[in-house]
């Protein structure tokens, strides 16, 4: 929807003009799945889908919130903060609201206005697009003096704590510091990222929306949080200096495998061996060699169905219909898995072809009408005021 219609919107609703216009796109992570919460390594791009807020201040201490797309309204206090179960979609804005006071920040109220263009349950990283631009709505108006990394460590905190999804950093970092045209190797341990620019010449990434709805907060995905942790545990018996699975490297893994419980040795050697390839695909990115990418993407593919065991048929029929496609280099799934989305390296003249075919194959055998979104490798969170104050912390 055009800025202007926002605006118009805002004015009907909340009988003013809003002071900023937020956006905070969602993301595709190209390689490097179930890392990140392991303290290892990721290369996520954020996509050309937003988080749309408009925001003004209130005096009366009340956060107001109105959903365009859903036309919804909900309203709460900041003096006394709850999870709501009703409308669970404030639950984020409430969240960056708490962990902001908690953190000692001085806010006010708010009026938002929110247009949300990235598909919700699809593994785009809605929520984390949310939390962004809620936390720079506050930061615009109360004039916070908070630094880009605290800002994704907050955001991250109100996901874990308040919204009670033990997320990584990957999504919150890659909807705030990304930048058009490259993605996103972030170390997630200590927090340092580099930009890798995105140019093999005559390819793109596609992503295919699977249509099987992801329920990240209800899914396994905590389940698979504590198996590593509960591996690093049994681990570090015999290597006492490890404290998360990114430790644990290939030769000592072979070397102690046999002390790990059958499912949980799964797990941690796909962590092991997915921190290996992220590493490799940074290499072969910046030589810009599609081909050892592609083979990269299909074996972290084989590694999430496997291994870590969170795809679904959905997925991997996509995965394989990708392998038959002419011009097809690689394809794996995105994001946590248990549904959701299917990111594609193709050759941009076979990109058309393979979409008619997948249309046809895919929906012929589940009945699901995937949707497909060329991927354009995006700067993170803007406001309208300051779009370059927030890069390079
Ligand atoms: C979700 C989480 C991320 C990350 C991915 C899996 O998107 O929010 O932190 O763990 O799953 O790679």
């Amino acid at each position: 929807m055009k800025k202007e219609n926002l605006i118009k919107h805002y004015k009907a609703i909340y009988k003013k003009s809003p002071a900023y216009i937020i956006r905070a796109p969602g993301r595709v992570n190209l390689i490097g799945e179930h890392t990140d919460y392991n303290d290892g390594f990721v290369l996520p791009i954020a996509i050309d889908r937003y988080t749309n807020m408009l925001v003004s201040k209130n005096d009366d201490r009340k956060i107001r919130l109105y959903d365009l797309k859903y036309k919804e309204k909900e309203k709460f206090d900041l003096a006394n903060i709850r999870k709501s179960q009703q409308k669970k979609w404030s639950n984020y804005q409430r969240g960056i609201a708490k962990i902001l006071l908690d953190a000692g920040y001085k806010i006010g109220g708010m009026d938002i206005l929110i247009f949300g263009e990235v598909s919700e349950g699809a593994g785009l990283s809605s929520s984390a697009s949310i939390e962004i631009a809620t936390l720079l709505s506050f930061k615009e108006l109360y004039d916070l003096e908070i630094k880009p990394l605290e800002m994704i460590t907050l955001a991250r905190k109100a996901e874990n704590e308040f919204v009670g999804v033990q997320c990584g950093i990957m999504d919150q970092f890659t909807s705030l510091l990304s930048k058009e045209g490259n993605a996103l190797f972030i170390d997630c341990r200590n927090l340092k990222y580099q930009y890798v620019p995105l140019s093999i010449k005559g390819y793109s990434f596609l992503v295919c929306n699977s249509m099987k709805k992801r329920k990240l907060a209800d899914s396994s995905y905590n389940e698979r949080r504590q198996e590593c942790v509960e591996a690093v545990k049994i681990l570090q018996k015999n290597l006492p200096g490890i404290t998360f699975c990114r430790d644990i490297s290939i030769n000592n893994f072979e070397k102690y495998k046999s002390f790990l419980p059958e499912k949980i040795k799964k797990r941690v050697e796909h962590v092991v061996f997915e921190n290996d390839r992220v590493q490799k695909a940074v290499k072969v990115l910046k030589k810009g060699n599609a081909k050892a990418f592609g083979e990269l993407m299909y074996q972290s593919h084989k590694s999430l169905k496997e291994l870590y065991e969170v795809s679904t048929k959905e997925l991997d029929l996509l995965v394989e219909i990708g392998k038959d496609e002419p011009g097809v280099l690689g394809a794996r799934l995105t994001g946590a898995g248990f549904g959701g989305c299917v990111i594609y390296l193709v050759k941009d003249s076979c990109i058309e072809n393979l979409k008619a075919n997948i249309l046809d194959v895919y929906s012929k055998k589940t009945g699901l009408i995937p949707q497909f979104y060329k991927v354009v490798p995006s700067d993170g969170a803007i406001s309208q005021k300051s779009r370059l104050e927030f890069r390079g912390a």
